[in-house]
């Protein structure tokens, strides 16, 4: 694994009332990787996520982004890093088209200054044309452009989850955090967001992702973190964990 680490857990630990919900966890999470996190119920996944997206400080060790100790940095001072998380936290607002609220999220990285309003008018329209273009990309790649101008309340779940990972993708972020995106969906609607995520990894986007359903991470995954009672039971590439003995005793060979 030659490519730079973007994200690192360095001893993390987290104590709830006398559980241990994870126990010294290291991991880094290289640039360009699809690494997803598994593990049967109680692992300590939604625990972990949580510290990683900053919903939650750990009881010790580290979260570090590009080298630099993010550990105490809540959700929206890791979103101007560079950190992006669907799904939970990506309200979309029911009244607005879906471009509007793609270009909700697009406008947060690019505010106006007040002397362009004022001063430099073509500029600015010339910058909001720019906007709207990306924004019809990022439909275009959730399968929503012909939809565009559609309230975002009229959508059915799985189309409103889409939305929310073109959301999220606008803000361009340097590392993608996904949790469970594919709860809730049906199997169309798994596979549809299967073919979404394998276009962000061709992109190299690095992303972190905690999902139930195996099928999608063996699809879409190069590097498998499991957890089991809060411990790194194994990291590895898709096709050893599949045949990890420890893994297949802890979580595979029961969820068949
Ligand atoms: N806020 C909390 N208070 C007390 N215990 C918690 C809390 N959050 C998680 N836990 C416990 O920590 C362990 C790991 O939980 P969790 O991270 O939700 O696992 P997973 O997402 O893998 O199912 C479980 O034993 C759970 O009951
Ligand atoms: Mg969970």
């Amino acid at each position: 694994m030659t490519s730079p680490i973007v994200l690192e857990c360095r001893g993390i630990s987290q104590s709830f009332a006398g559980i241990q919900a994870l126990s010294d966890i290291n991991l880094p999470i290289h640039q360009g990787q699809f690494h997803a996190i598994i593990g049967p119920n109680g692992a300590g996944k939604t625990t972990l996520f949580n510290i990683l997206s900053g919903l939650q400080s750990p009881t010790a060790g580290g979260v570090f982004f590009a080298g630099l100790d993010i550990t105490a940095l809540p959700p929206w001072q890791r979103a101007r890093l560079g950190i992006a998380r669907s799904f939970q936290n990506l309200r979309l607002f029911g009244a607005m088209t879906l471009r509007e609220n793609i270009l909700v999220a697009a406008q947060q990285q690019q505010p106006y200054r007040l002397g362009d309003v004022f001063f430099k008018r073509a500029a600015v329209r010339a910058a909001e044309e720019a906007l709207t273009e990306s924004a019809d990309l990022w439909l275009r790649l959730v399968g929503l452009y012909r939809q565009r101008d559609d309230q975002a309340m009229t959508l059915s779940y799985g189309a409103a989850r889409r939305l929310e990972l073109a959301r999220a993708l606008a803000l361009q972020p340097r590392l993608l955090l996904l949790d469970e995106p594919a709860a809730g969906l049906n199997p169309a609607e798994t596979d549809g967001l299967a073919e979404i995520m394998a276009h962000l990894r061709n992109d190299a986007l690095t992303v972190v992702l905690v999902e139930h359903d195996m099928g999608l991470v063996m699809k879409l995954a190069d590097r498998i973190t499991v957890l089991n009672l809060g411990k790194e039971l194994a990291t590895d590439d898709p096709a050893r964990i599949r045949v990890n003995p420890q893994v297949i005793d802890a979580y595979l060979g029961v969820s068949r």
